[in-house]
């Protein structure tokens, strides 16, 4: 049934076996600055998709200074994980929010097996599943270079000083803002998070693979490049679901 919605809730398992595949449930998986945020902004422009950044989400909390935000705080300086009890919740509720009903794109949800677990829980009771699971993959060298040389405008866009610079000097083409690095692209957090994401966040890989739901990128791709193949895929998947 292509372009159909589906009861929200279900107490059977019924919603389960019919669940929409022309909705889009899509996650973004990969090490830090693979270029996730990249591929976002453009897969946005392709498919009406809520956007769901987890840490865009928590960024603009600290800013706030949100009960959020000062529980985040230190855990992001640090480069660790934000945990699970402080960020579970607040994503599943941005999931059920009205503007996710016919699909959403998560960016950085989920990183450990427990955030998946909970994910996977909340879909099946709201008649739900994902779609696909999107791995952009780039070896640590490659991330190291991208991440220390990542500059950000006050709007969110994102530049880099080699190969994305601003047309002006540490101006933002849109906004006019400076440019600003984010505290966590230090040399010393991102190896750190480097780290992290090597332990807790790539067992998810084999995770979602085992289901069916893992389909991957190679990010040393140009950004263009990575995009074709991102959007020929879904468009893939879209078109089996209609066979
Ligand atoms: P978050 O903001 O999600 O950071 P991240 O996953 O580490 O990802 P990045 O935003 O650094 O990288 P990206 O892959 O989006 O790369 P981008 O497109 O910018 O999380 C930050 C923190 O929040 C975490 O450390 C944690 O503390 C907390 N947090 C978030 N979610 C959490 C969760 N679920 N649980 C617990 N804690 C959580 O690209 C990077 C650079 O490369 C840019 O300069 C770009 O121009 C360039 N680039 C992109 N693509 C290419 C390409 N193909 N070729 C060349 N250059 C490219």
């Amino acid at each position: 049934m292509p372009g159909s919605r589906f009861p929200r809730r279900t107490e059977s398992g019924l919603a389960d076996s019919i669940a929409l595949m022309s909705e889009l449930n899509l996650i973004l998986l990969g090490p830090p600055g693979a270029g996730k945020g990249t591929q976002a902004e453009r897969l946005q422009e392709d498919f009406p998709l809520a956007y769901i950044a987890t840490g865009d989400m928590l960024r603009a909390a600290v800013a706030e200074g949100t009960e959020l935000g000062r529980k985040a705080k230190e855990h992001m300086d640090r480069g660790d994980l934000v945990p699970d009890d402080v960020i579970i919740g607040v994503i599943l509720d941005r999931v059920e929010g009205d503007d996710a009903r016919d699909g959403f794109l998560l960016d950085g949800f989920p990183r450990t097996i427990g955030q998946a677990e909970a994910l996977e829980a909340e879909l099946r009771k709201l008649g739900r599943k994902l779609t696909a699971v999107l791995l952009i993959e780039a070896p640590d060298e490659e991330i190291i270079r991208r991440l220390s040389g990542r500059r950000v405008s006050k709007s969110g866009r994102v530049y880099h000083v080699d190969h994305d610079p601003p047309k002006h000097a540490d101006r933002c083409d849109i906004d006019g803002s400076p440019l600003v690095q984010r505290k966590d692209d230090k040399p010393e957090t991102i190896r750190k998070r480097l780290d992290v994401y090597h332990r807790q966040t790539a067992p998810l890989v084999a995770y979602y693979d085992e289901r069916g739901l893992l389909r991957r990128f190679d990010g040393t791709r140009s950004p263009t490049e990575v995009h074709d193949h991102v959007r020929a895929t879904i468009a893939t998947l879209r078109l089996e679901d209609e066979l």
